[in-house]
């Protein structure tokens, strides 16, 4: 099966643009137990579940037919043909493409010092523009996977809150939704940028490097199938202090695979190996406070508003903000 296939099978060949055009947006997710390699590379069918927690910080995009060229614009700045995000966008696009081309505007309110990365909120709102401009009515399960095929962690962003991304043996089973749970609303989550670099390895690589050459890779699918129950049951208790230590768990076993591989991936920097120590030292005072880092140096943390201000005076960087349980 090809990604063709999946969109076939649920847009069929009858679409048509219905309006002017479609709208669409979708908000920044972290996983707290991460993704990280593929059964399928095509599909993106991943070895493990993943779960999520939606940030208020969203991209919007717009998307209208032109019948000339596409056209990508970011941010209000049109982009080259050969920039990689216009490459990423293009072949997304040619997948729902039936001689027509498309212009697609699109913005992020990501705060620039934050250094989170927009792909997979980009992904999940051009699929919710397109099925807005189609008409299609897709439901968010038939959203979630062809946000998927676009960008594995992508199928989570069609939702807020707490999601769950399941693994599933088929294209059809692979989608996120999102986890049943009251709005926690005195969980924080504080963004530490240390470095704006860009990554030497995009994570597709290096997923892919770890899951084929790391000797701890099937440990870590292990784990991430035990970690999935224990960490629904914590975030439906409102449990810090659990979720924060498997998230963190969770985390580090993830880079022990890439660390391992046979082209080690360390993402850390000295800084964040820093904050590493230091958000240990205050879990040893007593403080919840968890660390959660994806495929970069930059390190996100976890805690409750009594923390706040321990947190903001300890990282004065630090940018914090709630989970996003809205739509
Ligand atoms: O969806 P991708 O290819 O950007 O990979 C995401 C990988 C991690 O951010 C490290 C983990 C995750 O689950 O989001």
């Amino acid at each position: 099966m090809l990604k063709q296939d999946v969109v076939r099978d649920i847009i069929g060949d009858s679409y048509t643009a219905r309006k002017e055009q479609g709208a669409g947006t979708a908000y920044v997710n972290i996983a707290l137990c991460k993704y990280w390699g593929k059964v399928n590379q095509e599909l993106h069918l991943p070895y493990n579940s993943s779960i999520s927690i939606a940030l208020p910080y969203k991209t919007h995009t717009i998307v209208t037919t032109n019948p000339d060229r596409d056209a990508i614009i970011l941010n209000d700045e049109v982009l080259s043909e050969n920039s990689e995000f216009t490459k990423r966008t293009v072949e997304f696009l040619n997948l729902f493409r039936k001689n027509t081309y498309f212009t697609i505007a699109t913005k992020n309110d990501l705060p620039t010092a934050s250094g989170l990365a927009s792909s997979a909120s980009g992904i999940a709102a051009l699929v919710i523009a397109l099925n807005d401009l189609f008409n299609l009515r897709l439901s968010k399960r038939e959203l979630s996977i062809l946000a998927r095929i676009g960008s594995g962690s992508a199928a989570r962003s069609i939702h807020t809150g707490f999601v769950e991304w399941k693994s599933g043996k088929s294209s059809n089973e692979s989608y996120a939704y999102r986890i049943n749970t009251k709005p926690w609303n005195n969980l924080r989550i504080g963004l530490l940028v240390l470095t704006h670099a860009a990554k030497k390895l995009s994570s597709r690589q290096a997923m892919q490097s770890s899951a084929t050459t790391s000797p701890y890779y099937s440990a870590w699918v292990e784990k991430c199938q035990k970690d999935i129950e224990h960490m629904k049951q914590h975030i439906v208790n409102h449990d810090m202090q659990s979720l924060g230590y498997l998230a963190q768990e969770n985390c580090l076993a993830m880079h022990a695979t890439a660390i391992t591989a046979s082209n080690p991936m360390i993402y850390w920097s000295p800084k964040t190996l820093r904050v590493i120590h230091q958000v240990l030292d205050l879990q040893r005072k007593g403080h919840e406070i968890y660390f959660t880092i994806d495929a970069g140096a930059n390190v996100i943390l976890l805690f409750t508003d009594a923390l706040s201000k321990v947190v903001s005076n300890y990282f004065p960087d630090v940018v914090i903000s709630k989970a996003q349980f809205d739509d």
